[in-house]
């Protein structure tokens, strides 16, 4: 359930649309925040309820976007890890390799202490400083194993 924070945040940001449905992502983002990084069907259901929109249409936008995380809880740090085109010719399958001997997982998993989850993703737009990866909000470009080392260990 949306808090009357996040409704108060939402019914501010749909100013700055033209119509209520095109706050969608906007919705998604805050409702996401609000649960800790993922959403749930119950704010999903919020949200269409609020914007006027089909549920299944809040869900296929949310679904769509890899940044909307559903129903399943992710770690504190969030690793999503692009593997598209320009990110693998530069070597994004030795990352995730790397990423999951270093955090002891597989892709997909995450962390027992709650603390990482390890994700792959399509294309983030950053394909000019190839290999990159998201955590969180942030965007962490011109990946090696030296640099990864040192971004988890200042995760930790
Ligand atoms: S292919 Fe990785 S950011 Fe575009």
């Amino acid at each position: 359930m949306l808090s009357a924070e996040a409704k108060k945040e939402l019914q501010a940001a749909l100013g700055k649309y033209h119509n209520k449905r095109s706050a969608v992502m906007e919705a998604l983002r805050i409702a996401q925040r609000e649960n800790g990084g993922h959403l749930t069907r119950q704010a999903m259901d919020e949200i269409a309820s609020i914007l006027e929109m089909r549920a299944v249409e809040v869900n296929a936008a949310a679904a769509f976007y890899t940044m909307y995380n559903i129903d399943k809880p992710v770690g504190r740090y969030h690793i999503q890890v692009c593997r598209n085109i320009s990110c693998s010719l530069m070597g994004a399958d030795h990352i995730i390799k790397h990423m999951e001997k270093v955090l002891g997982m597989k892709t997909g998993e995450t962390t027992s202490d709650k603390k990482f989850t390890l994700s792959t993703v399509e294309c983030l737009g950053s394909c000019g400083t190839a290999p990159m990866m998201q955590v969180n909000d942030d965007f962490h470009e011109n990946l090696n194993e030296a640099k990864i080392d040192e971004l988890l260990r200042n995760m930790k």
